[in-house]
């Protein structure tokens, strides 16, 4: 026989049991709590034990106190599972999220350095401003050319010895016509030419910067891909002075006033007469080095009055227009702009080279 001060005060156990709960944190401490207060050891086993020794009116009583009890312990115990796991869950969560706006020494630089256009961009943006400030429009045309835009409307026939001028890369797209990559920007010409005609809109005034092709092998001067800008100038009355007063600005306005240009005959297919171009070598301001082949002077292009022939081939009338062109390399102009004795540091892509422009 028991008596009742030895029974299991359900309501207080119960209390216990829920402040216990409400201060467990974590899963782990409410599987104690679990086992503390429903476990073979809990209070409440023992209680069960007793059960026995009770005569059946007692025991039915007691028993259903008993799980009463449990049934009440076991609904708290689970919903305090819920609300931990979930606390758990979103700590957890917390731990994992990866801040990147985070500096972490060492790994990150604090200061993002800015790039820069290439020099050969520069260069081409600048030359472009100078022509523009002179009253000169800028266009452009395709890479790859056909034969007759590369070479025959310049008054180039095929097998003409003049080609050898030229170290082609010939593009083998077969019949009808030969395709090469561009081996000048003098097609352009062309171009603007052909469609000033067709929409009535002579005269033209206009400069023509591009990436040109030859089967070159590099050297101080020469790449095998490489930037020209073409200047043509389509209009009634114009003369070889004009064409020298332009060459002489343009040098003047794009190197400064200490740098000299001269003009000397040559021969170009598509202009008569032609000229070349040359400046005062400005790494040795004359003297002569490597890069000038210790002449002193350093050849920037070609130049002359637009051939009659070639005005012909695009339909202009030459008793009418006349005109003159020229043609020279953007990089050789970056070159001696910021006295690069070798040309090709503009494409090797040496940090230390690109840094410093
Ligand atoms: N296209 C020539 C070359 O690359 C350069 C040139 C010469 C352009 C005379 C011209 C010109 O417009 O009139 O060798």
């Amino acid at each position: 026989m028991s008596d009742s001060s030895t029974m299991l005060d359900a309501v207080a156990y119960v209390a216990e049991a829920q402040a216990v709960l409400e201060a467990a944190t974590s899963l782990l401490s409410i599987d104690d709590v679990e086992s503390n207060f429903l476990g073979k050891k809990s209070g409440l086993a023992l209680a069960h034990r007793t059960l026995g020794q009770l005569d059946p009116e007692q025991r039915k009583t007691y028993g259903a106190v008993l799980y009463g009890i449990r049934q009440e312990l076991e609904g708290l115990i689970a919903g305090r599972r819920e609300v931990v796991a979930e606390i758990e869950r979103s700590a957890a969560l917390k731990a994992d999220q990866l801040d990147l706006t985070e500096v972490i020494p060492g790994l990150v630089s604090t200061v993002v350095r800015r790039g820069h256009q290439h020099l050969i961009s520069q260069t081409q943006a600048e030359l472009e401003d100078v022509f523009v400030g002179m009253g000169f429009t800028v266009a452009d045309g395709p890479e790859v050319e056909t034969d007759w835009f590369n070479f025959e409307a310049l008054n180039i026939p095929p097998a003409h010895p003049a080609r050898g001028m030229w170290d082609t890369f010939y593009l083998e797209l077969g019949d009808p016509e030969t395709v090469v990559l561009r081996t000048h920007t003098s097609p352009v010409q062309i171009h603007l030419m052909e469609e000033a005609v067709a929409q009535n809109a002579l005269p033209i005034h206009a400069v023509m910067p591009g990436r040109c092709f030859r089967r070159d092998t590099p050297d101080a001067r020469h790449l095998h891909t490489f930037h020209q800008i073409e200047g043509l100038v389509i209009d009634e009355a114009i003369a070889f002075t004009d064409l020298a007063g332009v060459i002489q600005t343009f040098t003047t306005a794009y190197f400064g006033p200490d740098i000299s240009s001269r003009l000397r005959p040559a021969f170009f297919p598509f202009t008569e007469p032609s000229a070349e171009f040359e400046i005062t070598c400005t790494i040795c301001h004359g003297g002569g080095c490597r890069t000038c082949s210790q002449t002193g002077w350093i050849e920037l292009g070609g130049c002359g009055m637009v051939d009659p022939a070639v005005l012909s081939a695009v339909g202009i009338d030459p008793e009418r227009y006349q005109g003159f062109a020229f043609g020279f390399g953007i990089d050789r102009c970056a070159q001696m702009r910021h006295q690069i004795a070798d040309m090709r540091a503009l494409v090797e892509n040496d940090l230390r080279f690109i840094e410093q422009f």
